[in-house]
């Protein structure tokens, strides 16, 4: 997909066999130039590909797919972090419910997409406090998704999930689709207006959650979302308490 131009608008590809990270590559790319349109940088294979909370995300074989879009925001409202996550969620699920409309995909709050009970990708949103006035922070979604197994080493596959073990679907026609869905999304998310299929894709909604946040720790049900894509725990005490995704370390189901 070296030359791509969304159902949407144009946006920049760039394709790579192998990338240390693209999330790296994109935040590198976006605060050294100027760039009028999104970019997209995609890769085969990802030597240092990481995940939420400086965790390693597997990514050195085929079999799966590992993107970031970088989004400029000059001129721009700031990107809603917590919807903009949220919202890529769901563009991740309509796409692979599109390729494998067997499988039951959900959503682990934030940021977690689980198949067969286990996480097949994730989503990892970073800004970049960038240019002359401090003002303006451009955004790298990074989606990182796990297709096919067939390449796992045995200590990788019992921690990490795939969604199936082999497949002849191109990855490169995936990786449209969601850039795709993406995009279309991308030009009404601040209205929240997917919030109700995030809800009904969760995994975490109306289990019992034990949130860590640095030294704090809540327990309680996971009743409900905000409208910016939080989570409301109710504590066993009573107390309603709203976490938005920045500041949690673990979600306990
Ligand atoms: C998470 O599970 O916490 C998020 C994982 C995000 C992985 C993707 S793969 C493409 C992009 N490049 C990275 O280094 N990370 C993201």
């Amino acid at each position: 997909i070296d030359h791509y131009r969304t159902t949407t608008f144009p946006v920049g590809i760039h394709t790579f066999q192998s990338i240390s990270s693209t999330n790296d590559y994109a935040k590198q790319f976006g605060s050294s130039q100027d760039f009028a349109v999104p970019q997209v940088f995609v890769a085969d294979t990802q030597t240092k590909g990481h995940g939420r909370l400086g965790r390693h995300f597997y990514s050195p074989i085929k079999g799966g797919i590992y993107l970031s879009i970088l989004i400029p925001l000059q001129n721009r409202r700031p990107i809603h972090s917590g919807l903009i996550t949220t919202g890529t969620a769901v563009c991740v699920v309509r796409t692979l419910q599109q390729f494998f409309p067997d499988e039951d995909f959900r959503v682990k709050w934030v940021n977690d997409i689980l198949v067969h009970d286990k996480k097949c990708g994730g989503i990892l949103t970073e800004t970049i406090s960038s240019l002359e006035d401090g003002l303006h922070e451009d955004v790298v979604v990074g989606i990182g998704l796990n297709i096919d197994s067939a390449g796992f080493p045995d200590q990788i596959s019992h921690k990490a999930g795939a969604i199936v073990a082999s497949t002849t679907i191109d990855k490169n026609r995936i990786a449209a689709g969601i850039i795709d869905n993406f995009f279309y999304l991308y030009q009404t998310y601040t209205s929240g207006n997917f919030l109700e299929e995030y809800a009904r894709l969760s995994e975490t909604l109306g289990k019992r959650v034990q949130i860590v946040m640095g030294n704090q720790t809540i327990t309680g049900l996971a009743d409900h979302f905000t409208g910016d894509g939080a989570l409301v725990v109710q504590q066993d005490s009573g107390v309603q308490v709203t976490v938005s995704s920045g500041e949690v370390t673990k979600v306990y189901l």
